[in-house]
């Protein structure tokens, strides 16, 4: 069982929890390698996905890891629901509390959405993505990443190059890195380095003379790459994506420069070319598909343990 009824920010999970979600999501892990991959576990229970802003890789995770704990999973999207007519976040949440879902996994352009809808309905809450807020289930696939290739969370120094300040991912990885052990180190323009608070727990990396990540690079454990999220920009904050790849994009030759056994990762949707090059992309030192792979793992142990997983089996 988690502290929290719900996972919404990182400041939900203790780092007991974290360590509870980690080690119950190896187990799952395995599960997802069977030819069947299915547990009877939560069965009877009822998961929706409301999605109101686009996504595929986190809903589709969200999916498979509930449809393989055998709970009934049903998809909102944005263009299919009622919040296009107009609903309010508060009447969708009761209508889904009628329909006596037990979890709502939420995504929503609006930081605070999931707070709003876990004050207005009984089920648990999963945040999937709020605004530039936080993105909690990432971090935790980000964790457990990291600790299958590395061996390890505690002392990882850990940067996150780029778009700091429009990155939910940002906002999670942060805080669930200090939690862990691990040290986060911010790497971007000043641009696009936020004044939120959540970030400040980060170090802020010094950047080259002409302003490149190349001086930070060796001393990292993981370089965790972030998509220039242009859909939140309201002014530019770099001349062009050529000159941001440039100065701050990872590519063969930065790659060389980091410990031999350093990882490159990235949430995706990865704008190959920009952020990261395609030949690193691809790399077996990039673990962008392990990434998605751990996810299904750790939402299926993060819905396990807010619904009283074993609870349920022994009920049935
Ligand atoms: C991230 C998101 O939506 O915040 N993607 C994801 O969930 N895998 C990051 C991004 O969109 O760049």
């Amino acid at each position: 069982m988690l502290s929290s009824r719900h996972v919404m920010t990182m400041a939900d999970l203790s780092p007991d929890d974290i360590a509870e979600v980690l080690d119950t999501a190896v187990s799952f892990a395995e599960v997802n390698e069977r030819r069947i991959k299915k547990l009877p576990t939560l069965r009877g229970r009822t998961v929706v996905n409301l999605f109101l802003e686009p996504s595929t890789r986190t809903r589709t995770s969200f999916e498979i890891a509930a449809k393989r704990l055998s709970a009934d999973a049903i998809n909102f999207s944005a263009s299919s629901s009622a919040t296009v007519k107009g609903e309010s976040l508060r009447d969708t949440a009761k209508t889904l509390s009628a329909m006596a879902c037990d979890l709502v996994v939420v995504r929503h352009k609006y930081a605070g959405a999931p707070q709003m809808l876990a004050e207005s309905m009984d089920a648990h809450v999963v945040n999937g993505g709020d605004g530039i807020h936080e993105h909690p289930t990432q971090a935790l696939l980000d964790l457990y990443t990291m600790r299958e290739r590395l061996g390890r969370l505690e002392g990882l120094r850990v940067g996150i190059v780029g778009d700091i300040a429009h990155s939910r991912v940002a906002g999670s990885l942060v805080p669930a890195l200090r939690k862990v052990g691990a040290t986060p180190v911010v790497v971007a323009p000043a641009t696009l380095l936020p004044a939120r608070p959540e970030v400040l727990g980060a170090e802020v990396a010094e950047l080259g003379p002409v302003g490149s990540i190349d001086p930070v690079l060796p001393d990292l454990d993981v370089a965790y790459m972030l998509r220039i999220q242009l859909e939140r920009f309201e002014g530019a904050g770099f001349p062009s994506l050529r000159e941001y790849a440039r100065l701050f994009g990872m590519n063969a030759r930065r790659l060389a420069s980091m410990k031999p056994d350093a990882i490159v990762m990235h949430p995706g949707p990865m704008n190959r070319g920009v952020e990261i090059s395609a030949d690193v992309a691809d790399s077996p030192r990039s673990v962008v598909l392990d990434q998605v792979e751990s996810g299904v793992a750790v939402r299926m142990a993060v819905m396990y343990l807010l619904l009283g997983g074993a609870e349920s089996a022994a009920a049935a």
